[in-house]
């Protein structure tokens, strides 16, 4: 019978880190990492501070890419720079325009495409993510997933012009072909109802 030393045996045996799910861009990130693969294309449409394009860039690896997509110079800097540090820039292309544009950009076969919707933190709160440009580019998300693909959508409905935003994405969602798409909606229930929450859509063929 092998005897394991106590320190040797919590290496091998170690449980899997778990994930606090407190709010939507935990639970966001927890399904990116069940989506995502390396060598995989994949976009965060609003790179922002780069938490996202963080987390993309690690998952699809040095052989796959991130499109990531900004409308504000800072939020590109800011981005570059944390890529950069950590070493994954190589796999990230960024695009200063709105994601409205995705599909000038970006060729079909993603395997999914990040929206943080709402305002630049620590920014200029005026700059936020609009519901007809915001809608467009879902719309051109889904044509641009490969089959099983998905949409992840953190939204933000307490900010000025996050209800309407919010409203909008629900509406567009829940109207989607059942059987094309499998469109979830996902919120924490033991905070106020302007919390911000996670919308998931998954292409299904
Ligand atoms: C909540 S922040 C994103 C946070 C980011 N994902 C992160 O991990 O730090 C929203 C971002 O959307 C950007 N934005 C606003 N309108 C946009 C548009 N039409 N296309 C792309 N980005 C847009 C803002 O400039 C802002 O940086």
């Amino acid at each position: 019978m092998t005897i394991l030393l106590p320190f040797v045996a919590m290496t091998l045996f170690s449980p899997p880190e778990i994930p606090l799910l407190r709010g939507p861009v935990a639970l966001s990130h927890l399904m990116l990492r069940q989506f995502v693969h390396p060598g995989d294309t994949v976009v965060d449409a609003t790179c922002g501070n780069g938490n996202d394009t963080l987390l993309l860039a690690e998952l699809v690896g040095a052989t796959g890419r991130v499109w990531a997509f900004d409308i504000q110079s800072e939020a590109i800097c800011q981005t570059t720079r944390r890529l950069a540090h950590a070493g994954c820039a190589g796999q990230v292309r960024f695009i200063q325009a709105g994601h409205e544009t995705m599909a000038e950009h970006v060729s079909a076969g993603v395997a999914a495409v990040a929206f943080n919707l709402g305002y630049l933190p620590g920014g200029d709160r005026t700059l936020i993510t609009r519901p007809e440009t915001t809608l467009s580019a879902c719309q051109q998300a889904l044509t641009l997933l490969k089959p099983g693909g998905m949409v992840a959508v953190t939204a933000y409905p307490g900010h000025d012009g996050g209800d309407s935003e919010h409203a909008a994405v629900d509406a567009w969602a829940a109207a989607l072909a059942p059987r094309a798409f499998h469109a979830w909606r996902m919120g924490q229930m033991n905070v106020p109802d302007t919390a911000p929450y996670f919308i998931m859509i998954q292409k299904a063929f």
